[in-house]
């Protein structure tokens, strides 16, 4: 498993709950922000009395979320937009009353409901007095959150706070954010080549004009990512975007629709999985003025000439890599995209919905339909990084369920 990750803008959420340990939970956050993430602190209202919101603020630098029922926090970012900001959710220390109101999916206080409300991967520190920790009722709760694949981070074996000897002390900062790290790979996609389109198509009028669409590059950007954690060498084809490219992945830039179709087609025989989340241009202005054009007429005419339609090309291709692509649709969604992936002969189609209030171009958040023979799933809103993961993971089932077969 690769072991070079670095936690570069990766949203992580620290719950921080009432025990002695908390005084640890400053380094922690230091930690991770050297590490390259942002850090969103949530403190129960125990933790408030080991340690001050204040010290975690400064060193997050962002407000702490102290209470479920705050208006003016919640006006800020409530706690359903933290659960969806967060790319893991890190409870450090974590006590035995949370714990126990985590495993029974008790929501009674803003970090308890964030956990329940967010569907990011999931890591808790355990710290306390070693007999509880030895509690039957204790281990019953752990077994329950790890068969909800939480990761359980220690206890550490040594002196604790009141004196004993035993397990129940939290892991050291340092272990935690290594764990962490960890926490985002796996080795789904180990040995495989993952080719991605992602972003924008720019079609020429002349020198100083082009078309294009709102495509920002982030769904695509967050599909690389997710193949680069799940162990993929991942090629990234990119449109113009402002986006810096993910850690671990290969990008190569591209202008138009054509330069795009070049150069997917020079990398889709040597790939194993091709998933193209560019908006490509589906016309391409028949001619380009080789000067800049004067205004004067009233009106002017543009003839449009068809595209090469990338994926369809990929999906004909022989060999043809497990190919997946996207429909970005206004309306009828399951109905159009079910025709797109049987008309460009797809393995798998990921549709959502573009220029409604919420997920599509540009936002950071999305949700997805996605459909293949025979079947289909649901993945609600949620950012973009979360649902790039979950895609990566239908695709990865899929992939290797039809080498297995
Ligand atoms: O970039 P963001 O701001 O994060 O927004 C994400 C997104 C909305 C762009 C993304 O989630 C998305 O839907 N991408 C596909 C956009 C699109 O072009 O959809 P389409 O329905 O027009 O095309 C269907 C499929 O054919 C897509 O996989 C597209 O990449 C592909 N295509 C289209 C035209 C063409 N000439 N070649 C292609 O390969």
């Amino acid at each position: 498993m690769k072991t070079t990750l670095s936690l570069t803008n990766r949203h992580i959420v620290v719950g921080v709950c009432g025990g002695i340990a908390a005084y640890k939970s400053a380094e922690l956050v230091r930690l991770l922000r050297a590490a390259g993430a942002e850090v969103r602190v949530v403190m129960t209202a125990a933790a408030q009395s080991f340690i001050t919101p204040l010290t975690l603020q400064t060193l997050s630098t962002h407000r702490v979320h102290t209470d479920l029922l705050d208006a003016e926090a919640e006006q800020a970012m409530g706690h359903i937009e933290l659960a969806r900001w967060a790319d893991a959710i890190l409870i450090a220390p974590a006590t035995a009353n949370t714990l126990a109101r985590l495993a029974n999916g008790l929501c009674d206080d803003l970090l308890s409901t964030v956990c329940l409300a967010s569907r990011a991967p999931f890591m808790v520190a355990p710290a306390m007095n070693q007999v509880m920790w030895e509690n039957r009722v204790t281990q019953e709760n752990i077994a329950r959150l790890e068969a909800r694949e939480v990761l359980i981070a220690g206890p550490g074996v040594g002196e604790q706070a009141c004196g004993e000897f035993g397990p129940g002390r939290m892991l050291e900062p340092e272990q935690l954010v290594a764990t962490l790290s960890s926490l985002f790979l796996s080795e789904r996609l180990a040995g495989l080549s993952v080719l991605i389109t992602a972003g924008p198509t720019r079609e020429a009028l002349d020198p100083v004009r082009y078309l294009t669409n709102h495509s920002s590059g982030k769904m695509g950007y967050a599909v690389a990512l997710a193949a680069a954690d799940a162990g993929a060498d991942v090629t990234l084809i990119s449109g113009p975007t402002h986006l810096a490219v993910p850690p671990g992945v290969r990008r190569l830039d591209v202008v138009s629709a054509s330069d795009m179709h070049e150069l997917v087609m020079a990398h889709a025989s040597d790939s194993d999985i091709f998933v193209a989340a560019a908006a490509v241009a589906d016309y391409r202005p028949g001619s380009v003025a080789t000067q800049k054009q004067k205004k004067g007429a009233s009106h002017v005419e543009l003839k449009m000439v068809r595209n090469v339609d990338i994926v369809a090309a990929v999906a004909g291709s022989t060999p043809a890599p497990f190919t997946v692509g996207f429909a970005a649709e206004t309306e009828n969604l399951a109905t159009h995209a079910q025709d797109k992936r049987r008309a460009k002969s797809l393995d798998m189609i990921a549709a959502n919905l573009v220029g409604a209030d919420q997920g599509g171009f540009l936002v950071d958040d999305n949700a997805l339909e996605v459909f293949w023979e025979g079947g289909h799933k649901s993945l609600p809103l949620a950012s973009k990084t979360c649902l790039a993961r979950e895609l990566i993971g239908l695709i990865a089932g899929h992939y290797h369920a039809r080498s297995a077969a």
